[in-house]
């Protein structure tokens, strides 16, 4: 399919995961592109699995022909394929709705409600309005009912219909079994978005994606399109079934070939457009601030002037005009080098509004990155605070940004550490929309060679509660649940993950952390758990494993705790980095310790951490509301896996848990490694029973974890046994 190279893994959508489906007798109605997507999908399925596929509600006309055994699924399990001349659409002749169905009553209707009659093959009592919940389903929601042996999805919007769909193939044959009284669903957030850091050109350092981990990239090879259609069509399913409707297609580091996709080689972005649309995807694109001048050769890229102004008007209605559905803007301003309004004395607020005002006439939204910082800090100056910078350059600005500004803050205030405080920026701009970043790519989280299930840990992120107990949470804020103050909502984005590497993610496993933000992203408030068990059904389903019970077993005791695993064996307690700065793989305790990027523990003979206090330190626990500003102030209240974070403590302290810092970092540093080795046996046990690809794959990467994290162990143990001189208490080996 794509030039010799090896076919994509079908991720969590092989054909298996829509035998339930496609064993029935479906009916699609309703009228769009959308709807094409999700007949096709239907169809594809029912060839596949014998059941029948009909479509009603096109157009004005309306038809009845089953599409019965059309086409044979693809040989990649990778879906139908919409300019695959297989994909016969069947004859839309008559308006069936005046007429019984042929082939008799039907076991599943997705149905759009609105400008055409429901067909009468849906039973009566599934379009009633459910009990306690009447708001309307929205652009994308959709409601599931089953009553008199029919399913039944009803949408008011085409992508409802799409979710609908995906949404049958997580149930499977419970989709089809018993009643099931109609319940709306609805995604929390409007916008789930993924940010891809590929480059269009390769990188000299960085390569072509920078922090990816799974090959090239899926857009761009060595500078131009990458070519794979079929590729991108599966990937825009993939992101679909998991609840993503947004992507940015180029690095925030955007370099001048990549700046020129803006312009004179928008006919790239438009192609992915294309492709990605089919599935509900729209497409935003990373711009440099300077690109008036680097692209307009205006001699400035001063906001408040008018040339400049008028040329990004300009440059985004041409956008518009050939990406109707463009999504917007993704910035990366006055940071780590790259160019913003600071060089003309302006502040963020003004260079976010210059291009929030270009957009807004056509719907589109600028991602205005708060990651600003000083990046050659002095080591030696202990007044800077990298934590604290994000709020220092926005919180002031909290009421000046346009509504189309969405202001897209990291979920810690340092840079995606396995462990960090939730961003106090979140509770500091009740008037801005905001968007929280997590990082799916796992550059700080043993880039995809550990198995690390991160669920669990923006689980945390998006249910902690910025203002207390009672409170509302992360989630809550961006979904604009009503509360104490303002709220403007936002979005979830993540830094993707995905490669051209044939498992997407390098690591196979790693897949379900892509699937996981989705599902997050859509409902927040869903089990890490859970997930993993829809990731795991829909991957790897029963009939095609030896035996399912123990695969289930297996990635569940690989995963669930992966995340808190990689913790342990790696900084302690909240204290970040001592990652090695060529690549941040593997330990460098000190690699950071003496540079220019404020990411420092201040480990000596005495103690360790970063004293952040209000009393004594940088005063950047000041920057929560209460009760976490005096939470974090104290070192008796503070959570032990953020006392690092937040103090410089005595070797000798004891934590909550009982044990005192060095032996903690002892303990939990032994027991990583023992929790690896005993995620590596474990895998063994599925040698036999999954496919030897996928096994082979995760084998190979588990051996690399351990030895990884054993160097972690040893050098973590090590370095504190030299700078402290204590011994531990259970005498075992440090070197
Ligand atoms: C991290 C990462 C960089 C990236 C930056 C960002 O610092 O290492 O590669 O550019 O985050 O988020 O912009």
């Amino acid at each position: 399919m794509n030039g010799g190279e090896p076919e994509p893994h079908a991720a969590w959508l092989p054909p298996e995961a829509f035998r339930a489906l496609g064993a029935r007798r479906v009916l699609v109605h309703g009228d769009g592109p959308l709807v094409d997507t999700v007949f096709d999908e239907v169809v594809w399925a029912c060839a596949g699995h014998g059941g029948q596929a009909w479509r009603t509600g096109v157009g004005a006309k309306s038809g009845d022909a089953p599409a019965t055994g059309s086409p044979a699924p693809p040989a990649t399990g990778s879906g139908p394929a919409a300019d695959d001349p297989a994909v016969e659409r069947p004859a839309v002749d008559d308006p069936v709705v005046e007429r019984p169905m042929v082939g008799g009553p039907v076991d599943l209707v997705l149905a759009l409600r609105g400008t055409e009659p429901v067909p009468p093959v849906v039973p009566v009592d599934a379009t009633a309005t459910p009990v306690g919940d009447d708001g309307p389903l929205g652009d994308e929601g959709f409601l599931l009912v089953r009553v008199d042996d029919v399913t039944v999805v009803l949408a008011d919007a085409p992508a409802g219909l799409l979710y609908g769909l995906f949404e049958l193939v997580r149930l499977g044959e419970a989709a089809f079994t018993g009643d099931r009284p109609a319940q709306p669903h609805r995604p929390a957030l409007r916008r789930r978005m993924l940010d891809h850091w590929d480059n269009v050109a390769v990188h000299p350092v960085m390569g072509q994606v920078e922090r990816g981990y799974a090959g090239g990239s899926i857009f761009w090879r060595d500078g131009v399109p990458h070519g794979d259609r079929d590729r991108l069509r599966a990937y825009g399913r993939l992101l679909a079934s998991c609840g993503i409707n947004a992507i940015s297609v180029n690095n925030v580091n955007v370099g001048a070939v990549e700046a020129r996709l803006l312009t004179d080689r928008l006919d790239d972005v438009a192609e992915i457009a294309d492709l990605l649309r089919r599935y509900g995807v729209r497409v935003h694109l990373s711009v440099t601030f300077a690109a008036p001048v680097v692209l307009g050769g205006l001699p400035t890229a001063d906001p408040l002037d008018d040339g400049v102004r008028d040329w990004w008007d300009a440059t985004t209605r041409r956008v518009y005009a050939r990406i109707p559905d463009f999504g917007g803007y993704v910035v990366k301003a006055d940071s780590e080098g790259q160019p913003g309004p600071f060089t003309y004395g302006r502040d963020h607020a003004d260079g976010a509004n210059l291009l929030a005002d270009a957009l807004a006439p056509h719907g589109g939204v600028v991602h205005w990155r708060a990651f600003v910082y000083d990046h050659r800090q002095d080591w030696r100056d202990r007044t800077t605070d990298r934590a604290r910078a994000a709020y220092d350059h926005f919180a002031p600005l909290d009421g000046r940004f346009a509504d189309n500004v969405v202001l897209q803050v990291k979920y810690g205030p340092v840079d995606f550490q396995p462990r960090e405080p939730v961003s106090p920026v979140i509770a500091a701009m009740p008037a801005t929309r905001l968007a929280v970043e997590l990082q799916v790519t796992q550059e700080y989280t043993g880039q995809q060679w550990h198995a690390c299930y991160l669920a669990p840990w923006w689980s945390e992120v998006l249910g902690f509660r910025p203002w207390g107990p009672q409170e509302r949470t992360v989630a809550d804020v961006l979904a604009d649940v009503p509360g104490p103050g303002p709220g403007r909502g936002g979005d979830l984005v993540a830094v993707s993950n995905v490669g051209d590497d044939p498992f997407w993610c390098g690591h196979p496993l790693a897949q379900a952390n892509l699937y996981a933000f989705g599902r997050l992203a859509w409902d927040p408030g869903l089990e890490p758990g859970a997930i993993l068990d829809e990731w795991i059904d829909l991957t790897f389903p029963a009939p095609t494993v030896g035996d399912p019970a123990l695969v289930r077993e297996t990635l569940h005791a690989v995963l669930d705790d992966s995340w808190r695993t990689y913790e342990r064996y790696t900084a302690p307690l909240g204290v970040g980095f001592m990652v090695n700065p060529a690549g941040h793989y593997g330990p460098g305790v000190d690699g950071y310790e003496y540079s220019r990027w404020g990411t420092y523990h201040f480990a000596d003979r005495d103690g360790v951490g970063v004293d952040r206090t209000r009393a004594t330190g940088t005063g950047f626990a000041g920057q929560y509301p209460p009760p976490w500003s005096q939470v974090y102030e104290s070192p008796e209240r503070c959570p032990d896996e953020l006392l690092l974070f937040f103090h410089h403590v005595p070797y000798s302290h004891v934590l909550h848990s009982g044990s005192t810092v060095i032996q903690h970092i002892y303990d939990t540093h032994f027991a990583g490694v023992q929790e690896v080795v005993a995620m590596r046996d474990r895998w063994r046990g599925l040698a036999d029973v999954i496919d030897r690809a996928v096994y082979d794959r995760v084998a190979e990467r588990l051996e690399e974890q351990l030895r990884c994290a054993t160097e972690w162990r040893d050098q973590i143990n090590t370095y504190f046994f030299r700078k402290s001189g204590v011994p531990d208490a259970r005498g075992r080996r440090i070197h």
